[in-house]
């Protein structure tokens, strides 16, 4: 895999026990709104603007995928005083609907171009998409939704060609409140011809700021944040080009509040928005941490020991299954035996057996881990294998005695902007190593 810059993929990040934590951290904007709102700048000629982004891996796979298709994309440094970067997109209408294997098939996010390109341009020719592997990620909902609008699509084992003579608003149920096929569905429906009414539609706050854009660009949408999006198509050339400010990122928000409460004391999580995070601060407050929020952040103070908790994941406003590594790593440490069980993706537990090389309790029975709480977890020598998991290795390794070395970095690159500074300025000891080539 090739990455960024100014990384490479032997790359180690290094931690050594840490605590109590102080200070303060930024957190940016969340990957899973910015490669959406990415994806939306398909819909309408002009220039925009995207704030608040966070220097991420996967945000410049996708800004090479729209490239690819026909959009200029430069990055900027964030004014002093702002966090993350500026994305200036220009769309000149000048697209081609056929994008690179290569690069699609990098990112779970290079689906979200089938939506806009298919309402727009009535044609979409794109590989399956990637992103971390839980077992399988399927897209049938994605493509039923769009089919209920007129869309035909032939699969491959390697892609997808999709075509339509012009796409007509429709009726979707969807089985599940899947984000993706939520999103698609949502780009597809704001150009189509009439109405699109979308049931049982996710409701994550990503989803909210991808409308709020869209709204702000002349879409016609009812019901943002809930679970019946009402959407009215009008046509493209009636839409314009936007600023808009991305959404804070929650998971990297709650990565910061899990550090603090499994090396201990107080930190605070600026722009951190305690209203998109309802369920798991209130699983956290069960587990003993203390909370002091107000319209800027949210302040976290760590008990002496963290009590376990049993724990589900659920689509919003359910505890989000991207938390679920932070939380079984604070379990393993917590006082008790907790019940973290898994309810959106069968193959989300492959970082148990890292925790446990750490000294970690956990069983697993088909999608439910029982974890153990333990005294002391011991650093050890781990891979990242998937961006949530590497993060909560990453967090468990400053709470465990010696040294933590976790590789596969470049898993954590793909959706975490500077987790090495971030905790760093929070006092932890932690480095990042490039081995010698
Ligand atoms: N599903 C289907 N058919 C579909 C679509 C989804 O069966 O057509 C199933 C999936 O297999 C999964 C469940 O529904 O079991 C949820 O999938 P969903 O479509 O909601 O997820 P997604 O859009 O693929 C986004 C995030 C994930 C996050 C999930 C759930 C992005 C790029 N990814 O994925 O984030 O876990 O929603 O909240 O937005 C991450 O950031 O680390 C990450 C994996």
């Amino acid at each position: 895999m090739s990455i960024g810059s100014n990384q490479r993929e032997g790359d180690v990040i290094v931690v050594a026990q840490s605590g109590p934590l102080a200070g303060e951290v930024v957190v940016p904007g969340a990957k899973n709104s910015v490669l959406k709102l990415l994806a939306a700048t398909l819909l309408a000629d002009g220039r925009y603007t995207l704030t608040n982004v966070p220097v991420i891996e996967d945000v410049v796979i996708m800004a090479d995928l729209l490239r690819a298709v026909g959009l200029e994309i430069t990055f900027s440094p964030a004014p002093v005083g702002e966090t993350g970067q500026h994305l200036s997109i220009y769309n000149s209408g000048a697209i081609t609907p056929v994008a690179p294997f290569e690069l699609a098939d990098r990112i779970r996010s290079s689906v979200n171009l089938v939506g806009p390109l298919l309402g727009r341009f009535g044609q979409v020719d794109i590989a399956l998409p990637g992103g971390d592997d839980f077992g399988g990620r399927p897209i049938d909902m994605h493509l039923r939704g769009l089919e209920a609008m007129g869309a035909e699509f032939e699969t491959s084992s390697e892609g997808i060609v999709g075509r339509c003579a012009h796409l007509v608003g429709a009726e979707v149920v969807f089985d599940f409140p899947s984000v993706g096929a939520t999103e698609n569905v949502l780009m597809a429906a704001v150009v189509a011809d009439g109405v699109t009414t979308i049931r049982n539609a996710a409701r994550e706050p990503e989803i909210a700021d991808l409308c709020n854009m869209l709204r702000k660009m002349g879409c016609r949408i009812d019901g943002i944040g809930t679970a019946t999006l009402t959407i009215t198509g009008v046509v493209p050339s009636s839409l314009q080009a936007v600023t808009h400010e991305v959404v804070t990122d929650r998971v990297q928000s709650a990565t910061y509040i899990a550090a603090v409460g499994m090396c201990g004391g107080t930190i605070r999580v600026a722009r951190a928005n305690a209203q998109h995070m309802g369920m798991m601060l209130t699983r956290f407050t069960d587990m003993g941490m203390i909370f002091d929020i107000d319209d800027e952040g949210i302040t976290a103070t760590a008990p002496d020991r963290l009590t376990s908790v049993d724990v589900s994941t659920l689509p919003y406003p359910g505890v989000a299954t991207d938390y679920k590594p932070l939380v079984v790593a604070m379990l393993s440490m917590a006082n008790g035996v907790g019940i973290v069980t898994e309810n959106l993706y069968p193959g989300r537990f492959r970082y148990v057996d890292e925790l446990r090389a750490l000294g970690a309790n956990i069983e697993i029975d088909g999608h439910h881990a029982v974890v153990r709480g333990v005294e002391h977890l011991t650093g050890a020598t781990v891979v990242a294998p998937d961006i949530r998991a590497g993060a909560a290795l990453v967090v468990a390794g400053l709470a465990a005695s010696g040294i933590t070395e976790i590789g596969d970095v470049f898993h954590i690159d793909r959706g975490y902007d500077d987790i090495v500074g971030r905790l760093s300025a929070l006092g932890a000891s932690i480095s990042r190593v490039r081995p010698e080539s």
